[in-house]
């Protein structure tokens, strides 16, 4: 290993600050590449602490110019620039104090987006988790809160808008060409919610009228230019404010709500107290630029952050290692907000779709953790899946435990007792257990075990008795440091269908607690006994997905065929099909690989075109159920010795064998599900849009004429549409004059729009096979390419490395070694994102052994580099770990 060994943070080393803050002054002097810093920071030493102890602050990239207590400079013997951070001692044992710091930072040198950084003319700042020791030496961590003033001076001409959290108190022209803005935000929060935007942007305006009448002015700015594509976003602001009345009861707290839409950001979106900063494509969306998906992703985002308000900025958390405490809680949030507002199936299937694709991988791999860790080298390391939507699972499942009114009731009980406060998980279940009775000390193991259970089940029916015993077995694989696991408290929603599809309530049920349909699986193995039966049903388990587990049961095919049929879940319906997809697919997998012929079995076409012909049923519903597994479900499927070319012919042929039985089904909803009127984003019209683009594309894959899809493209009158033929074309016929006739025309008419060129990069960067790497190094030189904007590298170079398994796992072994040199290069301009990159390649130790042996030498190549970044160091030392 290189130079510095960077000591691990412990979750049992927390101890609160020897210091007390009790408020922050903040003058910015905006300069592009010299910002002058003065802070102002009045503290107090904490009753109880050492009465010499000195005082830490945190610092990162700072030059100091300043220090003085009450006005006096500190005298050099008095601190200590101790690595990146300062040491102060000899400071009041009881008398209150300010400190004062003037710092200089270089904003457009700032390429790590982390801090105060300058792009493309517009100043703006990410915090969370430890950028704020960018700005200013301070007491970054989340336990430290305090009430914000901060004054903003910037020139007139380049910075008429300068803005920060809270209310704008002051604002005054100073003269001599510049200008200044007085924000105060009267509540406590910690620093990495603080904000400030400074630069020349559109604004569009409204206002949201509270429950209690209290007037709310919302502004979302944007580039001059785009205002027009800020109504969806206002539109989806508006109605999270509603939601989380009426649902949860909590109202906005301030009199002005605003986002600010920048075009170079990490993240998704940053919930800023009163001032959301949010990576543009998360805003800016109209018909002729914006997808279904786009529109929908928007909405989310817009409510998650809106909803980090109650849960994350007024109840924030005590130390880093609690982040699911906010993250999960408001995934869980938003999402609830995304079924009230659309198809609550379809928005849960969605969710099972992505938790299975992204966090079981990780949760399998050697990056998994718990939803609570109890170790980090590196926290931006730890906004994980695992932490996002596995945390939010956990809290679903609390729900499912305690019911909806219960759930409503133990959150009511966390506002009232942590409002204002900076605490822990257990502070979180606490309440939820003094609302309602239920003992969660077993469940709570869902925080702190990692990797994902697996449930075994068998099922016998005994006719002479008219039982069915259900046995369930549970299990979690090791982790990393993590090798016997204890039996969790695991709520498994299970239903019994009859031979006809009609559902079968038992008279009884013995073997352990159920509630509803809830059996509460608490042991390593029990066995459910169903009373009453009169024939043998099929057994149903896991509806809703009520809790993330993977359930191995070998239930004959037909049986799931008839849950598929008949189910009154939705979710479990949907899940039964496409397990039947999951599973022929990996049976053809191994056969293609073992050099054998792989057919595709008729049932599941059968199955997958009943749901897809059934006009009762959502076309957006119908639509997922037409959509396979990814060669990547596939590959964790498998688990093993995976060949990506053997999963990727797997999933051809079963593909054109739907194709092929739902050839005219798939030419009449091609026509019908066409859009007519005036476009609308709508969840409804946008499932007709989705259910077509899976139309044309089965009946793509059993034709040899580009030319129906190129029309296709010509007449599409959304982006949905657009970008839905071309993906076709693309992927089925790259390379013809017909695909490349419409990725001109696509790249002529999208020429001054970044982020519809997004998309444009990423469809090519899919195109499965051998040559994507050099067409990727191709688009690379496109004037449209950028490695320094983190939403270009991601919808080539990511998409690239997380969506072409065939391409970027060529045998070879040269796409890693291309990916390898991108990533150490990139590691000096913004390790943050080269990290988050990096774990694309989590599962390689699932390859077969040549590809495997590849990946591995390209990550170990990365290891041994010089001067890596602790982010990356921290991720790729975690992936050779075994
Ligand atoms: N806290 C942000 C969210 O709402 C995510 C984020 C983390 C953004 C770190 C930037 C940096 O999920
Ligand atoms: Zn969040």
């Amino acid at each position: 290993m290189k130079t510095d060994t960077p000591q691990p943070v412990y979750l049992k080393d927390y101890r609160p600050t020897d210091f007390v803050l009790e408020t922050v002054a903040l003058t910015f002097e905006l300069g592009e590449t010299e910002t002058t810093v003065t802070s102002q920071l009045r503290f107090h030493r904490r009753p109880g602490a050492a009465a010499d102890a000195p005082l830490h602050l945190d610092g990162d990239a700072l030059t100091l110019v300043e220090l003085a207590v009450d006005g006096e400079p500190v005298a050099s013997e008095r601190y200590q620039q101790s690595g990146p951070g300062l040491v102060i001692s000899g400071l009041p044992a009881e008398a209150a104090f300010t400190l004062s710091v003037t710092t200089r930072i270089n904003p457009t040198a700032n390429t790590q987006l982390l801090g105060l950084y300058r792009t493309n003319g517009i100043y703006s700042t990410q915090c969370e988790a430890e950028g704020f020791r960018r700005i200013t030496f301070f007491p970054d961590r989340p336990d430290v809160l305090a009430v914000y003033t901060v004054t903003i001076i910037g020139c007139k001409k380049t910075e008429p808008l300068l803005l920060s959290n809270g209310n704008l108190i002051e604002k005054k022209d100073l003269g001599d060409g510049r200008h200044m803005a007085v924000w105060n935000d009267p509540h406590p929060k910690p620093s990495y919610l603080f904000a400030l935007v400074a630069g020349d942007l559109a604004v569009i305006e409204d206002h949201f009228v509270t429950a209690s009448g209290r007037n709310v002015k919302l502004e979302i700015y944007v580039e001059h230019g785009k205002e027009g594509r800020a109504g969806y976003a206002m539109d989806s602001l508006k109605r999270s404010m509603r939601w989380d009345e009426e649902r949860f009861g909590r109202e906005y707290d301030l009199d002005i709500f605003m986002i600010v839409a920048v075009s170079d950001f990490n993240m998704g979106a940053m919930e800023n107290k009163g001032l959301n900063v949010f990576n543009d494509r998360l805003i800016l969306a109209d018909p002729q630029t914006a997808t279904d998906d786009d529109y929908e992703r928007i909405e989310a985002v817009v409510a998650h952050e809106y909803f980090h308000n109650w849960t994350g900025n007024r109840i924030t958390c005590r130390d880093w290692f609690q982040l699911s405490l906010k993250e999960g809680l408001t995934v869980y949030r938003e999402h609830e907000f995304s079924a009230d507002q659309r198809s609550r199936p379809v928005i849960r299937i969605n969710e099972v779709r992505f938790l299975r694709s992204n966090q079981f991988p990780e949760d399998g791999g050697p990056l998994a953790h718990p939803v609570r860790p109890t170790q980090y080298l590196e926290i931006d390391n730890f906004y994980t899946t695992t932490v996002y939507e596995k945390g939010c699972e956990v809290s679903r499942m609390i729900a499912t435990l305690i019911g909806r009114d219960g759930f409503r009731k133990g959150m009511d009980l966390y506002f009232e007792r942590h409002d204002g406060g900076a605490v822990t998980i257990e502070d979180y279940l606490k309440c939820f257990e003094d609302a309602t009775g239920r003992d969660l000390t077993q469940f709570s193991l869902w925080y702190h075990q990692a990797g994902t259970p697996v449930i075994t089940a068998t099922s016998q029916y005994d006719p002479s008795a008219k039982t069915l015993s259900l046995t369930l077995g549970q299990s979690i694989p090791p982790t990393p440091g993590q090798t016997d696991k204890k039996p969790m408290h695991i709520p498994i929603r299970t239903g019994l269908i009859g031979a006809n599809g009609e559902e079968i309530e038992p008279v009884s049920v013995s073997g352990g607690e159920r509630t509803g349909d809830v059996l509460h699986l608490t042991r390593a193995s029990q066995t459910f006994v169903f009373e009453g039966i009169a024939s043998k049903p099929a057994v149903s388990l896991n509806r809703d997905f009520s809790a993330p587990v993977r359930v191995s049961y070998d239930q004959p095919v037909a049986e799931r065929a008839l849950i598929a049929r008949s189910e009154t879940d939705p979710v479990a319906r949907w899940d039964a099909a496409n397990g039947l997809a999951l599973q022929a697919l990996c049976q053809m997998s191994r056969a293609l690989q073992a050099e054998e012929a792989a057919e595709a079995d008729e049932t599941v076409a059968r199955v997958l075109l009943a749901f897809a012909a059934d006009e009762t049923l959502e076309p957006d519903y119908r639509a997922l159920a037409l959509t396979l597994p990814s060669e990547t479900d596939v590959a964790r499927e498998l688990g093993e010795n995976v060949d990506p070319e053997a999963v990727h012919e797997a999933r051809q042929i079963l593909a054109a064998a739907i194709a092929k039985a739902g050839g005219t089904l798939f030419a009449r909803l091609a026509d019908e599900m066409r859009d007519t009127g005036a476009f609308s984003p709508d969840a409804a019209s946008a499932g007709r849009r989705a259910l077509r683009n899976i139309a044309l594309s089965y009946q793509a894959r059993i034709s040899d004429d580009p030319e129906p899809l190129l029309a296709a493209y010509k007449q599409a009158n959304s982006m949905t549409a657009l970008i839905g033929a071309l993906r076709i074309l693309v992927s089925g016929f790259a390379d013809t004059p017909a695909a490349s006739e419409a990725l001109a025309d696509f790249r002529t008419r999208f020429a001054g729009e970044p982020l519809v060129l997004d998309k444009w990069f990423s469809a090519q960067a899919a195109i499965a096979g051998e040559e994507a790497l050099e067409r990727v190094k191709g688009l690379m030189r496109d004037a449209a390419f950028n490695s320094g904007n983190p939403n270009r590298v991601r919808a080539l170079i990511g998409a690239f490395a997380a969506s072409n398994p065939t391409g970027f796992n060529r045998a070879d072994g040269l796409a890693y070694d291309f990916y390898a040199d991108f990533l150490l290069d990139m590691d000096k301009r913004n390790p943050n994102l080269t990290a988050r990159l990096m774990t694309s390649m989590r599962s390689f130790e699932t390859l077969e052994p040549i590809r495997r042996a590849r990946a591995r030498s390209a990550i170990e190549r990365i290891a041994e580099a010089d001067g890596l970044s602790r982010n990356l160091r921290d991720i790729v030392n975690r992936m050779l770990k075994n």
